[in-house]
């Protein structure tokens, strides 16, 4: 949605002055490639036209203000004094911090890290603005990666800082991981900063080079919520990762997607049962998003939507990090006309699936799952039908 309107309006019955920026960062869905980014694999992410929007203007005392319209809050921290504490401030606040430690500067080349805290070495300068945004939270849409890479646009437009995605991009994983405190890949970040509209970004974990998939003609993304929710910052996803990075050590490598299907296919005889599973689904998932983005290249929506069901039975039955809500989702997409492929997305144990499906048939799909979702399970879901959104962006106000 087009939440410029509603921004602009909210800064100015705050500030009775109009913004100096508005930046808009979108959420993302995981097309194929889950838990792959942790182990330095491929995935294949694309962002959302929902989005997380903050209308701000500079302020030259070191201090941040930001009024949640969502959480009708306000927070408010000094640059030279952060703190950690609870919430949603604390996204802002970690990226301020992640931009501040890594001592970047504003250069004609561009962020340059500087031996020496000195002056504009500090970093970044303040602002005051409004927050407010249509990523779900707790979606698994990743509505958090959505805010850091909103704040660090904010933080780069008021310190006169050139955006790079990349590197913005790292500075959004180090507040989410040494602040916020989730040991999480680099993902979503990455969709969040370079996102290029009407396309799926194939992204290297490892090298973090990613290339532009233009996404067929004739096909849509349905985004199925499932109306349940397990927090991220959880033992689970943490105990996966330890998990991949026990079979890594057991293959000699330094993460699994060094690991070959051959190399496995020999060895996996020796592995413990369990991270035998573990290590199958993440080797695999890993092939499968090489094969789909030829897939999508070529058009064939049929072998795409393939890919789609494998990924969903593999992370449900090797990887363990499905439920019976994603399952059932998956299940009814599944068997409704129209649909290509569906599997969960995102880290799992709830949240969402993402069906693709014909753009003649998506609204009768829709209509279709939502109902029978609700029939099966008592819940009530929710569709987003979405189009591939640009990354982090400032709008012009
Ligand atoms: C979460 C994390 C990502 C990624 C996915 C699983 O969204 O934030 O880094 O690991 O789970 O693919």
């Amino acid at each position: 949605m087009d939440l410029q309107p509603t921004i602009t309006q909210a800064f100015r019955s705050r500030f009775a002055a109009p913004p100096a920026f508005i930046i808009r960062a979108p959420g993302r869905v995981n097309i194929i490639g889950e838990h792959t980014d942790y182990n330095d694999g491929f995935v294949l992410p694309m962002a959302i036209d929902r989005a997380v929007w903050i209308a701000l203007r500079p302020r030259r005392d070191r201090q941040v203000i930001v009024h949640s319209l969502d959480f009708d809050e306000a927070a408010e921290f000094s640059l030279d004094n952060l703190h950690k504490g609870k919430g949603w401030p604390e996204y802002i606040k970690g990226v301020a911090w992640a931009m501040q430690v890594e001592r970047l500067k504003a250069s004609p080349r561009g962020f340059v890290a500087s031996a020496q805290p000195s002056g504009s070495a500090r970093g970044v300068e303040g602002w005051e603005g409004v927050v407010t945004g249509d990523v779900p939270k707790g979606a698994g849409l990743s509505s958090s990666a959505a805010l850091e890479l909103a704040a660090a646009r904010a933080f780069a437009a008021v310190s006169d800082l050139e955006w790079e995605p990349v590197k913005m991009a790292r500075l959004g994983l180090k507040a989410e991981v040494e602040w916020v405190g989730l040991n999480c890949g680099i993902m979503d970040q990455m969709i969040c900063a370079a996102a290029q509209a009407g396309h799926a970004l194939f992204l290297d974990c490892r090298s973090l080079d990613f290339e532009q998939i233009p996404l067929p003609g004739g096909l849509s993304v349905a985004v199925l919520d499932t109306a349940t929710r397990r927090g991220l910052v959880d033992s689970d996803y943490n105990e996966r990762r330890a998990q991949c990075d026990a079979a890594a050590r057991f293959f000699g490598v330094r993460a699994l997607r060094d690991v070959d299907r051959q190399t496995f296919e020999t060895r996996a005889g020796q592995l413990d049962p369990l991270t035998r599973r573990r290590a199958r689904h993440v080797i695999r998932e890993n092939e499968r998003v090489s094969q789909a983005v030829a897939a999508m290249r070529r058009g064939d929506m049929e072998r795409l939507g393939g890919l789609l069901d494998a990924s969903h039975a593999s992370l449900r039955d090797d990887f363990e990090v499905s439920s019976p809500a994603l399952d059932s989702m998956v299940e009814i997409a599944r068997q409704a006309a129209g649909c290509f492929g569906v599997r969960m997305t995102g880290a799992g144990f709830g949240g969402c699936a993402v069906a693709l499906v014909r753009a003649e048939k998506v609204q009768e799909f829709s209509l279709h799952v939502a109902q029978e979702y609700t029939r099966q399970t008592g819940l009530t879901p929710s569709v987003y039908i979405c189009q591939a959104a640009a990354g982090a962006s400032l709008v012009p106000a």
